[in-house]
């Protein structure tokens, strides 16, 4: 159903920020991308997603080329892979309800989205994947008024409602407490369970991939250095990843589920010491 086929992107000539990337699945998978700060783990997804183009390469999806798309048919690609950001990336002033009917907008014509004219439809699928995410009770709420952890299943119900193929996750968790990071893994991970929807997701600690993914991709200085179980993210592997010249041990690669050593607003990754 995906093929990435060597895919490539560099900037400014210079930097090669994916360096001919190949990987694919026949099935809906929960893949985890893991790699140091810098390795091309958020320009691989924004290229899958179109955000970014890329210098070469293909990505087939059901043998079609959704990097060759234009006009309507990339944004249909667009609405297909729903991305989730780490900064969540609402409108704060609106509330909830209406962060998620904006996931529709892309569904409807040019005209009926500048008036912002929702459907019955529209009101109904939001609140029912509101409901899913455990935030039903907020939906009249302004989205800034949210804690992070539901601000980020407020911005994973809005992908729900475009009715995507595939999720795409940058960095999903990199701004939450550990507990509020469970919750939105358990939601990724039950939205990929349930609709059976492949996701994709940047992932800065090891433990969560381990945790949440059933496949790996290793990503060093824009090469694919790992794609396998999660399982077999041995110590080699984990230092072929993050580099040999850092002494990785998993208090610096993980989220641990215990007492919070820092404020839960506090904004950044907990990252691979660079
Ligand atoms: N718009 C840009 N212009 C120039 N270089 C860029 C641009 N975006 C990314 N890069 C470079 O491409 C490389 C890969 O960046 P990318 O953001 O994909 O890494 P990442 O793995 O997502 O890192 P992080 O874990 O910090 O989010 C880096 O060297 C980065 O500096
Ligand atoms: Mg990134």
């Amino acid at each position: 159903m995906l093929e990435v086929s060597q895919i490539r992107k560099e900037f400014g000539g210079r930097v090669v920020a994916v360096d001919n990337v190949s990987f694919g699945a026949d099935r809906p998978q929960m893949i985890g991308v893991i790699g140091r700060s810098g390795a091309g783990k958020s320009t691989l997804l924004r290229m899958i997603n179109r955000l970014t183009p890329a210098t070469a390469g293909e990505v087939l999806v059901e043998g079609r080329d959704v990097l060759r798309l234009k006009g309507a048919e990339k944004r249909a690609w667009q609405r297909d892979c729903a991305m989730i950001f780490q900064q969540f990336n609402l409108v704060p002033r609106l509330n909830v309800v209406t962060n998620v009917m904006l996931g529709r907008l892309n569904g409807h014509g040019a005209l009926r989205s500048l008036f912002s004219i929702f459907g019955d439809d529209d009101i109904e699928r939001a609140l029912s994947a509101l409901d899913r995410l455990g935030i039903a009770g907020q939906a009249l709420q302004r989205a800034e008024t949210l804690s992070g952890g539901q601000q980020q299943r407020v911005a994973i119900a809005r992908a729900l409602t475009q009715n995507p193929r595939m999720v795409l996750a940058d960095e999903p968790i990199a701004s939450l407490d550990p507990l509020s990071a469970e919750v939105v893994m358990k939601s990724l991970r039950e939205i990929h369970e349930r609709d059976g929807l492949m996701v994709i997701c940047n992932l800065h600690t090891l433990d969560t991939a381990r945790a949440y993914c059933d496949r790996v991709l290793g990503m060093r200085q824009g090469k694919l250095v790992f794609d396998g179980l999660s399982s077999e993210l041995n110590p080699a592997v984990v230092r072929d990843i993050y580099g040999a010249d850092h002494e990785i041990n998993e208090a610096t690669t993980s989220t641990s589920i215990g007492p919070v050593p820092r404020p839960a607003e506090h904004i950044g990754p907990a990252a691979v010491p660079a």
